[in-house]
C-alpha cells in the first residue's frame, strides 16, 4: 500500500495486537502488525511514522523473553509501548522492571500527572465537591480517568530522559514519557473500551505526536486496489471461485469492478449447500453486478464420494479435494486465465506470534492452492490487507446487499460436518428444511445479525415421540446459536424461549421425520461451534 503515514504495530503476542491495528484503521491511518522480531531492515522499508509495541502474555523476566532488534529506537520514530510494550521499553533503556506487588487486572483509576503530549485533554479536572475526586486529590492528582489494566511486572524506575506521567493505587509509574525522543509507555490498554478515553489518547499518539494524516479511507483503498489490479492482471483473465460468503463476493466484485467481463466466477453446488442458496448468489452477482458466473451443479458427484462416509476429517478431505476437481475442470475451459482470485484477509495473513490458532488450519481446505500449479496461475489477493469488518465496510461501498454483507460464516465442507453420521440426499433434505426454519426464526426476531452463527444438526439417534394417536420412532435436531467475535471463543446464544418455542415448533410439524428439537447450551472452549 503506497500511503505515506503508516504506523507499524510489533506483536509480542497480546489478544489485543489485532485491536490495536484496527483502532488505528478507525482514525484513518494505516497501520500493519509485523511479529515482534522483523527485520530493522523490514521495519526501516515500511518506513511507519509511528511504532507501537503490543503486550505479551510473557514476561520480561522470562529466560526466552521476546525482544525486538534494538535499532527500532534509533529511526528516529515515536515510540509507544503498551503494557509489555512498555516493560520492554524500560528493560531495553535501562529502567528498571519488577514484580508488580499485587497483580492488576481490569478497571483502575488512572491519576494523570502531566496532561501535556500523549494524555492531553484526556482526563478532565474533577469539581472539588466531588467525594470521588477530593478522595483522589488526596493522593496528589485531580485528572482522573478510567483505564484497563492487565499486568503482573511494573516498573520501578524509568529510563534516563523519561519521566512518570501517571500513576495508579498500584503502579506509582502507570505511564511514561520522554518527550525528546518521542517515546511514551502505557502500563494499561488504550485499545480496549473499558479504557474510557483510549481512543483519544491513540488521537493523540497518531496525529499530534507522529503527525499522522487521516489519509486512509475505504475510497482511497478501492482507488489504489483497482490500479493495482488493472497493472497486475493487463490483458489477462481472472477467475475467482465464489462460495456465498462474504470475503469471496467483495473479492470478486473488487476484480469485476477493475476489469469488468475478464472475471469469470465459479460457484460450484457440492450438494450440502443450505436451501436456495446457489440460486441465491448466482442472482446476486448476475443481478446487482452482472458478472460472468458459470454456477456447476456437481452435488451428484459429491454425494456419490461421500457415499457411507461417517469420519468428518474424511468428509472435509473428500470435498476440499473434489472441489479442486470441479473448479479445475471448468476453470481450464476458460481462455487467457492466468490469474486465481482469493478473499484472503489480513488475520489470515499476520505471520505474527497471536495468530498461529486454528484458524490456520481450519481454513487450508479453502485452499485452491494446488490449482496454481496445475494451471499455472498465479494468486490474486486484493483483500489480503483488510480485515473483516473493513471488507464489509468495502463490499456496501461496491453496492453488495446486506444480506450477503452480513452472512454468517459458512463452513466449506457445509452441511456434511452438520449431518453426524453418513451424509446422503435423503438425510440434507431433512437438515436443509430444519435450518431454513432455525434461520427465518432467528431473523423474524431481528436475532440473526447479533449472533455469529445460527444453524441445525443433524444428530444420529431416533428418538420415541407421539403424533395423534401414533407412536413415531424419528430423528433428532439440535439447534445451535452462538455469540463471537471472531470464531476462536463463543458463548451460547441466550435466545428468547419463545424464539425456541416457535423453532422447534415449526421443524417438528413441517419437517417430516423429526419428532424431536434439542437446543445445544456448550461455549466453545470447551465445545466447538460446529458439532464436527
Ligand atoms: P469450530 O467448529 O472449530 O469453528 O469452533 C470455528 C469457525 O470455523 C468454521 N469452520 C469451518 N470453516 N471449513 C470452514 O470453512 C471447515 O472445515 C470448518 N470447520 C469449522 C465454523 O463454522 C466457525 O465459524
Amino acid at each position: 500500500m503506497d500511503l505515506k503515514d503508516k504506523i507499524l504495530v510489533l506483536d509480542f503476542g497480546s489478544q489485543y495486537t489485532q485491536l490495536i491495528a484496527r483502532r488505528i484503521r478507525e482514525h484513518k491511518v494505516y497501520s500493519e502488525i509485523f511479529p515482534f522480531n522483523a527485520s530493522i531492515d523490514k521495519i526501516k522499508a515500511f518506513a511507519p511514522k509511528g511504532i507501537i509495541l503490543s503486550g505479551s502474555p510473557s514476561s520480561i523476566y522470562d529466560k526466552k523473553a521476546l525482544l525486538p532488534d534494538k535499532e527500532i529506537f534509533s529511526l528516529g520514530v515515536p515510540v509507544l509501548g503498551i503494557c509489555y510494550g512498555m516493560q520492554l521499553m524500560a528493560h531495553c533503556l535501562g529502567g528498571k522492571v519488577a514484580k508488580a506487588v499485587k497483580r492488576e487486572y481490569g478497571r483502575a483509576e488512572l491519576m494523570i500527572d502531566d496532561d501535556t503530549n500523549l494524555l492531553k485533554g484526556i482526563a478532565k479536572r474533577c469539581k472539588m465537591q466531588d467525594a470521588r475526586c477530593k478522595r483522589l486529590v488526596t493522593r496528589h492528582s485531580s485528572l482522573v480517568t478510567v483505564v484497563w489494566m492487565s499486568h503482573g511486572d511494573r516498573i520501578e524506575k524509568v529510563p534516563a530522559g523519561f519521566k512518570s506521567i501517571a500513576h495508579t493505587d498500584n503502579s506509582p509509574i502507570a505511564a511514561m514519557a520522554d518527550t525528546g525522543r518521542n517515546f511514551f509507555a502505557l502500563q494499561f490498554h488504550p485499545e480496549v473500551v473499558h479504557t474510557e478515553r483510549g481512543t483519544d489518547i491513540l488521537r493523540n499518539l497518531l496525529f499530534k505526536i507522529c503527525e499522522c494524516k487521516p489519509t486512509w479511507t475505504i475510497k482511497s483503498f478501492i482507488d489504489t486496489a483497482i490500479e493495482d489490479i488493472k497493472g497486475k492482471v493487463g490483458n489477462s483473465g481472472v477467475v475467482c471461485a465464489i462460495s456465498g460468503g462474504v470475503d469471496s463476493a467483495v473479492t470478486s466484485a473488487l476484480i469485476h469492478k477493475a476489469i469488468g467481463k475478464k472475471l469469470t466466477c465459479i460457484f460450484v453446488d457440492n450438494g450440502v449447500l443450505r436451501t436456495g442458496e446457489a440460486k441465491k448468489v448466482e442472482t446476486t452477482l448476475k443481478k446487482n453486478f452482472h458478472m460472468n458466473i458459470i454456477c456447476v451443479d456437481a452435488s451428484e458427484r459429491f454425494l456419490k464420494k461421500l457415499k457411507g462416509i461417517t469420519d468428518p476429517e474424511r468428509k472435509r478431505k473428500i470435498i476440499g479435494n473434489e472441489f479442486i476437481r470441479v473448479f479445475e475442470e471448468n476453470a481450464k475451459k476458460l481462455k487467457n486465465v492466468r490469474f486465481l482470485a482469493q478473499g484472503t484477509l489480513y488475520p489470515d495473513v499476520i505471520e505474527s506470534v497471536s495468530f498461529k490458532g486454528p484458524s490456520a488450519t481450519i481454513k487450508s481446505h479453502h485452499n485452491v492452492g494446488g490449482l496454481l500449479k496445475y494451471m499455472r496461475l498465479k494468486l490474486i489477493e486484493p483483500l489480503r490487507e483488510l480485515f473483516k469488518d473493513e471488507v464489509r465496510v468495502l463490499g456496501r461501498e461496491l453496492g453488495m446487499p446486506e444480506e450477503i454483507i452480513n452472512r454468517h460464516p459458512f463452513p466449506g465442507p457445509g452441511l456434511a460436518i452438520r449431518i453426524i453420521g453418513e451424509v446422503t440426499r435423503q438425510r440434507c433434505d431433512i437438515l436443509r428444511k430444519a435450518d431454513a426454519i432455525v434461520l427465518e426464526e432467528i431473523k423474524k426476531a431481528g436475532l440473526y445479525v447479533e449472533l455469529w452463527q445460527a444453524f441445525a444438526v443433524l444428530l444420529p439417534v431416533k428418538t420415541v415421540g407421539v403424533m395423534g394417536d401414533e407412536r413415531t420412532y424419528e430423528n433428532v435436531i439440535a439447534v445451535r446459536a452462538v455469540k463471537s467475535v471472531d470464531g476462536m471463543t463463543a458463548d451460547w446464544a441466550k435466545l428468547p424461549y419463545d424464539v425456541m418455542g416457535n423453532i422447534s415448533n415449526r421443524i417438528i410439524n413441517e419437517v417430516r421425520g423429526v419428532n424431536r428439537v434439542v437446543y445445544d447450551i456448550s461455549s466453545k472452549p470447551p465445545s466447538t461451534i460446529e458439532w464436527e
